[in-house]
């Protein structure tokens, strides 16, 4: 505690309020404890660090490279002389002092994972200004051409910044712990758009010389960098409430706008459970099918894969997911990538409640038990002891990608459960809220929740805390014998289902008017090996080839090829060339090469022509599999 009120001395204004001027933007507390160091950031924030980042920059879509300046505020001890940054293939052309004196720089070992510090010595400067541009193949950022967009006709940028990719297109200090304020001008050529993940200034853009519009953003309070965000491309807008709203191409606007018309009772419905939504607006971008993830929550300006749209809305929690970020992740924010589990756990179990509050407590709780068979399957699959089962991960296993486990998700949603259980609900809301407020726009430790927790809830019950075993929870592998388990009601009619069918019965005649939860927990609890005549039974049957939910396609076809199917290979084969999110796309791809000769062949056949449209993120988990460098 002592070390981090020294922290809190050395931040001149810590948290003071929101504006537009550099005198009165809300600057964030650092955390400087030893669990909140971040070994996958070169910054040295108790020495200087960014407040704040200026871009102004230029979208090249023929050189697939953004260009321009950044300019940092920095805040830094006492006679600190030297800044250090994170960057990955940067090419820097020069900085210099707010006056346009130029100052020296000295760019370290590049490591293939951090990428390397950039070192300038600011002397007593506390604003430098930046030239740089984007290497080529910066890993945040995928330049699409116009055959992988919906309208065919003009090119796309999309970023993804999490974990640690957005030092591949700016220079700052790219780790979670050290929040920024940001504001950017960037030039596209007409007549493309442009939005980021901040208050977007100019809908429509401004002149910006030869056939080109320049688009203005700012984010006054202060973010985690990962957070910065950028789209551009043929994109149009359509309100879906009063503080929320879609963009999306023309030819999708339809289709998403109708899957997200619950989108502004969600954000309500949030607000009800944990407090105000502080973000100004919440709107979603409805992107090419190419983003490699299912959505990812960038402030005011949440992306999302078009993957989710089934036409039923029975995928939208993963809308009330990314909306759930808004307090947890980018309110409340991991220190470091071994904590993860406090975005994503904290998050799912924040989805599931808001999932209840606008769907009821069947749907709810249908979505609960496939997440709780989720993380058994991951303990099974990690081994009940094994590290990568704890929530706080250690040592080689707190990387940034072990943040993004399933036992991250789901074990962590599941912990938070059983605290809401052993509590009550009344209590369990109330300190959560509480929470948020308090630490609102701070970085998060495990040992700081835990210490919140035990001052703000358990308050030196010892019975309580005895049954609430919450160091074994988040420092211990495997599963606490207290875990708060599914209603196993929830599935009754579909479990019956699964035996009925394993034990050579007929396929289940009542698929069709099955929730996809029912139907995800079919698939996903029959038995993984299936003899030919089995799989076409069920294909037949319940039209699995042909489904239009992805989640369902993707539950189906990694079964299938599992088995060497042959007739689901084509639907995996259009699968795979029609979208790149990396959820779908690596499992398929590890369990085709998990199938010898047989499934090695089809799957270098079809990642020689899917490689290229896909994200880097996505392209980097596969190449592992298929062994492509
Ligand atoms: N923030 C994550 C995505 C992420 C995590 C990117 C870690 C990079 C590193 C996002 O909120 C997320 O969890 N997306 C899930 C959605 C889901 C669990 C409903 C996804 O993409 O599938
Ligand atoms: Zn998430």
């Amino acid at each position: 505690m002592r070390l981090f009120l020294a922290a809190f001395a050395l931040v001149a204004t810590a948290c003071t309020t929101a504006g537009d001027s550099p005198q009165t933007r809300m600057v964030a507390p650092i955390l400087t404890t030893a669990d909140a160091r971040d070994t996958h950031s070169y910054a040295r924030p108790e020495v200087a660090r960014v407040t704040h980042v200026d871009l102004d920059l230029a979208l090249d879509f023929d050189a697939q490279r953004v260009e321009g300046t950044a300019a940092l505020d920095i805040l830094a001890a006492p006679g600190a002389q030297e800044i250090v940054l994170d960057s990955k293939g940067l090419e820097i052309a020069g900085v210099t002092d707010a006056n346009g004196r130029a100052l020296p720089l000295v760019v370290g070992a590049e490591d293939p994972a951090k990428g390397a510090p950039v070192t300038i010595r600011m002397g007593d400067a506390r604003r430098i200004i930046i030239r740089y541009r984007s290497g080529p193949g910066a890993a945040a950022l995928q330049w699409l051409t116009p055959q992988q967009t919906a309208g065919g006709r003009h090119p796309y940028l999309l970023s993804q910044g999490q974990p640690t990719l957005n030092r591949t297109w700016i220079p700052t200090q790219d780790s979670p712990g050290i929040r920024q304020t940001w504001t950017a001008r960037i030039t596209a050529p007409e007549p493309l758009k442009v939005v980021m993940s901040g208050d977007r200034l100019t809908p429509d853009g401004e002149p910006a010389g030869a056939g080109r519009r320049a688009y203005r953003f700012a984010m006054n309070q202060p973010v985690a960098p990962y957070l910065i965000a950028i789209a551009a491309g043929d994109i149009a807008f359509r309100p879906l409430g009063p503080r929320t709203g879609v963009w999306t191409e023309p030819a999708m606007m339809d289709r998403a706008a109708a899957e997200l018309a619950d989108t502004e009772r969600m954000v309500e419905a949030a607000e009800a459970l944990y407090g105000p939504y502080r973000w100004g607006r919440y709107d979603v971008i409805v992107l090419p099918p190419s983003f490699p993830y299912g959505g990812m929550e960038n402030p005011t300006l949440t992306f999302l894969t078009p993957t989710f749209i089934a036409g039923d809305k029975s995928l939208v929690g993963l809308v009330a997911h990314e909306l759930a970020h808004s307090w947890s992740g980018n309110l409340v924010t991991n220190a470091t990538w071994a904590d993860g589990w406090l975005n994503e756990g904290f998050t799912s179990y924040f989805e599931n409640r808001i999932m209840e509050a606008i769907y009821g407590p069947r749907r709810a709780s249908q979505e609960a038990a496939l997440s709780f068979d989720d993380m058994m399957s991951a303990l099974n699959e990690e081994g009940m002891t094994g590290s990568t089962t704890r929530l706080n991960l250690t040592g080689a296993d707190g990387t940034p990608e072990g943040g993004a486990s399933g036992i991250v998700y789901d074990k962590g949603a599941v912990f938070l459960r059983t605290l809401e259980r052993i509590v009550g609900r009344e209590r369990w809301d109330a300190y959560l809220r509480s929470y948020f407020d308090r630490h609102a726009f701070q970085p998060m430790t495990s040992a700081r929740f835990l210490a919140d927790l035990r001052a703000n809830l358990v308050q030196g019950d010892a019975a309580l805390e005895q049954r609430l075993m919450l160091d074994q929870w988040v420092y211990q592998p495997g599963l606490p014998s207290n875990v708060a388990r599914p209603d196993p009601a929830a599935f009754a009619e579909v479990d019956q289902a699964v035996a009925a069918f394993a034990g050579g019965g007929a396929a289940p005649a009542a698929f069709g008017r099955w929730t996809t939860a029912e139907r995800l927990r079919f698939l996903n609890r029959l038995p993984r090996e299936l003899a030919q005549p089995r799989l076409a039974a069920l294909d037949s049957a319940l039209a699995l080839n042909t489904a239009g939910n992805n989640e369902v396609l993707f539950a189906w076809l990694n079964l299938a090829l599992a088995n060497r199917y042959e007739p689901a290979v084509a639907p995996a084969e259009r699968f795979l060339a029609a979208m790149g999110r990396r959820k779908f796309v690596l499992p398929l791809f590890q369990t085709l090469w998990g199938e010898g000769e047989w499934g090695r062949a089809i799957a270098r056949r079809v990642y020689t022509q899917t490689r290229p449209t896909y994200h880097s993120v996505t392209t980097g988990s596969v190449d592992r599999v298929l062994g492509v460098q």
